[in-house]
């Protein structure tokens, strides 16, 4: 088995040194909570401008973990992360910024779609007529157009995923960060966002990093699959999917999409066995 995974897994080189190219940069990244768990040991990993990559790995391997630093939301107890090549997110420069998305749609329930789309650009304090024109592209970016004026209460588990991808999507982030964001969804629903996802990452030009512990979903979806194992969190393995720009149906059930999936299920199953 281990033999399988060696043949056609390139070995797991040191992340290179980060360019004007690198979005995001985690060198030597460590964390361990204040109550002592090391949720992740040395973590080096590159991600370039305008990939998009998936942390694929069991529960607790420090997916959210590197994820929530990735987004500012939390610090590395040693280690650094460069966000464009600067260590302060603020100081990135030029328009670069990010947005994350959460497994929750953790939406407003006292306030409209269209007000709940429209919060990170009040926030920022931008001008109403403009943040309104926004809200509309974003809602039509997600297929939303008709449902500005619902209650979150009034929409499916689905759409109000599609409305926190808007919320996300209207301050034109040169970066998404998602974290498991359509895990608590059946499988259509979450193949069908799985779709819209991809092509707003070929239409909007962005780097995106998506969580997930979906073999499937992760090899549908990505550029790049990186693979993380648990105690401690560490990256076992760096995979580059080389798949259609276009990815629907035919590609799910295409001979190379199964075996990037048997390839990946392998790693991740030798990771669980303490073998890797
Ligand atoms: N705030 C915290 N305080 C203490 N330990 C934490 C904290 N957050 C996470 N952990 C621990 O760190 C490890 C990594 O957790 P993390 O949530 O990053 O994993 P994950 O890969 O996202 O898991 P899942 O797939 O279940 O979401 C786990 O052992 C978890 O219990
Ligand atoms: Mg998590």
């Amino acid at each position: 088995m281990i033999q399988t995974i060696t043949e056609t897994t390139r070995e797991l080189q040191p992340a290179p040194q980060p360019d004007a190219d690198t979005a995001l940069y985690a060198n030597r990244v460590e964390k361990t909570y204040p109550n002592g768990t090391h949720a992740l040991d040395e973590v080096r990993l590159g991600i370039q401008s305008g990939e998009f990559v998936s942390l694929l790995g069991p529960s607790g391997c420090g997916k959210s973990t590197l994820l929530r630093m990735y987004a500012g939301l939390d610090t590395p107890s040693a280690g650094r992360i460069l966000w464009w090549g600067s260590e302060h997110l603020k100081g990135a420069g030029g328009d670069k910024h990010l947005s994350m998305v959460f497994q929750e749609a953790t939406l407003m329930p006292w306030a409209k779609v269209r007000a709940n789309t429209r919060l990170p650009l009040d926030l920022a304090g931008r001008p109403r007529a403009e943040a309104d024109q926004r809200v509309d592209a974003a809602l039509h970016m997600v297929g939303l157009d008709a449902f500005a004026d619902s209650w979150p209460r009034e929409l499916s588990g689905g759409m109000q995923m599609r409305v926190s991808l808007a919320r996300a999507l209207v301050t034109q982030p040169s970066l998404l960060l998602l974290d498991e964001p359509f895990g608590a969804l059946d499988e259509f629903t979450r193949n069908k966002l799985d779709s819209d996802v991809r092509q707003l990452w070929s239409e909007q030009q962005m780097t995106v990093v998506f969580v997930t512990h979906s073999i499937y979903e992760a090899v549908f979806l990505s550029t790049r699959v990186v693979v993380m194992a648990a105690r401690p969190g560490r990256v076992i393995a760096d995979l580059p999917i080389e798949g259609p720009e276009l990815r629907d149906d035919e590609w799910r059930v295409s001979s190379r999409f199964l075996k990037y999936c048997r390839e990946l299920s392998d790693l991740l199953t030798a990771a669980a066995s303490g073998s890797i």
